[in-house]
């Protein structure tokens, strides 16, 4: 019996040492990478951000994770942790960039690696976890900007005891669901979209009275300029105006339930095009490389059946991944076999009332690998006329061969000028939307070639990227006017994926409805970047808020300035045609120490924030109505001051008008 006992003993104790006593290894490869934040598309498991090999100074390595800069996660170790080594740096996949590694054991360093740039040799971590409850991994900027940042982790590895694998720990403050701030549009009519448009004259002109309510609607325009008529069921207004000048039309939508008038400017003359920020859709946050005619209409379609196009949504936009792999004999674009019929697909975008968009760069080829633009410009905008093509993106990828590392500010404009020169010659408008990211400081002569352009890298959808490339926008705010724009980059909502997993954006509600205040104070283009065909609920709602969408479309064109900013608040005001003032009172609840990147056990982040705004600061004086524009709900009326809780990374979005004497 003692015997038996003995065995009992030993087996239990041997099966409590294999299971809990024995160290395990965890390899960071083996994790989810969806839910490793990552600053430019998704982080990936044994290779580089790229797809390459992992290659830091010509050193190579088979295991690890590649993200790119800003990126963040957190694993739950419940002291169980106990050791961690890896080698880290820039990977050679990418020249230029410049990072910060950091360990965190709750909410302490416990490793950093300083400035890693690009040849750097990567640098060794070997660190215990003893009695640590949250390990976090962040990869920060290096205080330059995201661009080039291809961080990888290599040979990273955790040895655990015990038998429950560390998880990851969600840094999301808030979990609360998506919630929707706006009501319905109304069943009467309501004109929305742009109060003023321009085109050249006797150049094809195309404009879709938008407008919400029940259907059937039909609609009257008094006083259209001569050369351009009405489709009466559709509300297409098209034509050609011969004679420059400004016309005054007064249009008219009406249905069963009502009326709605209102005045349309049409501004007819040279350099007249996007005198409010460009409205619509871009394949590439959604599709990448694998945009297809097919997802190109669907998206159409999806535009229409959703009713955003009832708000003004009007660009459908085919980014990179449409071109052929070769020219024709007499040099002329072709498409690859995804877009079968170009001319086709944009008569069917157009008889819709919707304007078609494309992309080209001025290199040998475009950022894909596709056939570029260099040395065909002339060609390609006659193709692209000939198409009946309304809006060129036009990057800058592969045009580094064809000038010194560091150009001069000619060079860098000479692409631009030849597109710019080209897109007139056609019979129709097109417009010129530059995409180098704002070398040479575009802001300061953009105007010159084009109606807008980008001045930061590319948006991902996570709230570091979001933030770095809205809330930088401070510094460019006098460049914005009617027919030029800053374009910090394209929407993170909805469905997006690059191609790679499609998810839903991983921004917050709140995030998003910061994103969208932010787009619309700063009279940026709004570019849906999501799959159109998947919206739900809550993203057609964040989409279609007349309210917030004139903001961004108001005719004055001038972009918001930043009032005021701290550690945790900033404050942002755009003047508005009438008057009153457009005011964003966001919680950003930011800074720049690594351990404030993360969601710790005892957060010092509040969850809302009080933020007060003084008439004073505002240049204003006396009794204004305040009105919250994504619940389209007045707030009362206030002499001096307004104050209000905002959620953390979220906004109160406010319009503040002067109460007439009688108020
Ligand atoms: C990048 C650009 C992206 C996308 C991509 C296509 O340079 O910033 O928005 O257009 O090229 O290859």
């Amino acid at each position: 019996m003692k015997r038996i006992k003995i065995v009992l003993v030993s087996i239990f104790t041997l099966i409590i040492v294999t299971v809990y006593g024995q160290n395990k290894t965890l390899w960071l490869d083996e994790l989810d990478m969806n839910k490793v934040e990552s600053g430019w598309i998704m982080s990936k498991s044994k290779t580089s951000t790229d797809g390459n090999t992992f290659t830091i100074a010509g050193q190579k390595f088979e295991r690890g994770i590649g993200t790119h800069a800003i990126s963040r996660f957190m694993l739950y170790l419940n002291k169980k942790g106990v050791r961690f080594t890896a080698q880290v740096g820039v990977d050679d996949e990418s020249k230029g960039g410049s990072v910060q590694f950091y360990l965190l054991g709750d909410r302490k360093i416990i490793w950093e690696s300083g400035l890693m740039k690009s040849d750097d040799p990567a640098k060794t971590i070997d660190v215990k976890l003893k009695g640590i409850k949250k390990l976090a991994f962040l990869v920060t900027d290096g205080n330059d900007g995201i661009a080039h940042d291809h961080a990888d982790w290599c040979n990273a590895k955790l040895e655990y005891k015990g038998k429950d694998c560390p998880e990851f720990v969600s840094q999301k403050l808030s979990q609360s669901a998506n919630y929707i701030l706006t009501p319905k549009p109304a069943k009467t009519p309501r004109i929305n979209g742009a109060k003023i448009t321009g085109a050249s004259n006797g150049k094809p002109f195309q404009y879709l009275i938008a407008a919400s309510g029940l259907r059937p609607m039909s609609f009257t325009a008094e006083n259209l300029p001569q050369g351009l008529s009405l489709d009466t069921t559709t509300g297409i207004i098209s034509g050609k105006v011969v004679n420059d000048g400004e016309y005054d039309v007064k249009i008219t939508a009406k249905n069963d339930k009502g009326t709605d008038t209102r005045n349309l400017r049409i501004v007819i003359g040279k350099d007249k095009l996007c005198l409010t920020p460009p409205m619509g859709w871009n394949s590439w946050n959604c599709w990448g490389l694998s945009v297809s005619e097919e997802k190109v209409k669907a998206s159409a379609d999806a535009m229409i059946a959703s009713g955003l196009i009832d708000h003004g949504w009007t660009y459908v936009n085919i980014d990179d991944g449409w071109e052929g792999s070769k020219r024709k004999r007499n040099g002329d674009i072709t498409t690859n076999e995804k877009f079968p019929d170009m001319k086709c697909l944009v008569d069917y975008i157009h008889s819709k009332g919707l304007k078609m968009g494309i992309y080209s760069s001025p290199g040998e080829h475009t950022c894909g690998g596709y056939l570029g633009s260099f040395g065909y410009e002339e060609q390609d905008a006659r193709i692209y006329a000939q198409w009946g093509i309304d809006y060129l993106k036009y990057d800058w990828c592969t045009y580094w061969d064809k000038v010194d590392p560091k150009p001069e500010l000619s060079a860098i404009k000479k692409p631009y000028i030849i597109m710019k020169k080209a897109l007139e010659k056609q019979n129709r408008d097109i417009v010129h939307s530059l995409c180098q990211c704002g070398l040479g400081n575009v802001w300061e002569w953009g105007k010159e070639v084009g109606q807008l352009w980008r001045t930061t890298d590319d948006i991902t959808d996570t709230w570091e990227s979001m933030y770095s490339n809205g809330f930088s926008q401070y510094h460019n705010t006098q460049y914005a006017k009617p027919g030029n724009w800053n374009d910090p980059d394209m929407l993170v909502v909805g469905k997006v994926g690059w191609n790679s997993t499609m998810h839903d954006s991983r921004l917050t509600a709140d995030e998003q409805y910061t994103h969208l205040s932010l787009w619309c104070l700063l009279s940026a283009p709004l570019l849906i970047g999501a799959d159109m065909s998947q919206m739900d609920e809550f993203t057609i709602n964040l989409l279609t808020n007349d309210e917030v969408i004139g903001i961004n479309q108001d005719p004055l064109g001038k972009q918001a300035r930043r009032l005021s900013k701290d550690n945790d608040i900033e404050i942002w005001v755009k003047d508005l045609e009438d008057g009153s003032k457009a005011v964003g009172l966001f919680y950003i609840a930011e800074s720049k120490k690594a351990e404030n990147s993360f969601v710790w056990e005892k957060n010092p982040v509040k969850s809302t924030a009080k933020i007060k705004v003084t008439w004073s600061d505002l240049g204003i004086s006396g009794k204004h109505i305040v009105r919250d524009l994504w619940r389209q709900k007045d707030l009362g009326k206030y002499a001096g001051k307004f104050e209000i809780e905002v959620p953390y990374h979220g906004v109160v979005l406010l319009k503040i008008t002067k109460a007439s004497s009688s108020d």
